[in-house]
């Protein structure tokens, strides 16, 4: 299986980003909440740019982001997948997302970030990901934990702190 195949949940569909998701990012993307815990709202021109990155990534088969589909609705409730980042001078994979805040608390992020998690593993053959999150992210701090992560440390990521949440390979059967 290769980095764009899309994955299934019982409630999601975790899909490849195309072109055509433009308009429903963008205005995902210019909402505060959506964008909490970040630099702050996008542009529609900061989206295209997103989302030519993360589509020029799956182009070139590496570990991207999925577009989030809400089955019942067919409708793009966000993204979960991931970034490449260099957390303390080691390049690291992380698992990242957010979702429309209408959607939030149903265990939506749950469900992907775990569904991610094991593609990660079983499908991809990696052997550590990790979830960057500011100490104040509540909700995310628990999706983290409810996707078996560990609180390894904290650091300062791109100026603020941030605990970094791990799971080996060998660790998930905790899970
Ligand atoms: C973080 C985020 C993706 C969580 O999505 P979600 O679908 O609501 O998550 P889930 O429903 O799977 O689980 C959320 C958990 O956090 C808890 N939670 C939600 N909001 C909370 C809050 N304000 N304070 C404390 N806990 C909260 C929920 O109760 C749930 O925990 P539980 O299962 O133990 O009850 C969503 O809040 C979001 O998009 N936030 C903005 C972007 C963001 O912060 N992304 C992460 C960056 S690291």
């Amino acid at each position: 299986m290769n980095c764009m195949t899309a994955l299934q949940t019982p409630r999601l569909t975790l899909r490849p980003f195309s072109e055509d998701d433009l308009d429903d990012l963008s205005a995902l993307m210019a909402s505060t909440d959506f964008m909490r815990f970040s630099l702050g709202v996008f542009s529609r021109e900061q989206t295209a740019g997103f989302l030519e990155k993360v589509r020029g990534r799956d182009r070139e088969g590496l570990p991207s982001q999925f577009a989030l589909v809400f089955r019942p609705e067919q409708k793009l409730i966000g993204y979960c997948g991931f970034f490449l980042q260099t957390v303390d001078e080691m390049e690291e994979l992380e698992i990242a997302y957010r979702l429309d805040s209408s959607y939030w608390s149903r265990g939506l992020a749950t469900e992907a970030a775990r569904a991610v998690c094991d593609h990660a593993f079983d499908d991809l053959q990696l052997s550590r990901v990790i979830s960057l999150i500011h100490p104040d992210n509540i909700a995310s701090r628990r999706v983290a934990e409810k996707n078996g992560m560990i609180p390894e440390k904290e650091t300062v990521f791109r100026g603020f702190p941030a605990i970094v949440f791990g799971i080996k390979r060998e660790q998930r059967n905790g899970r």
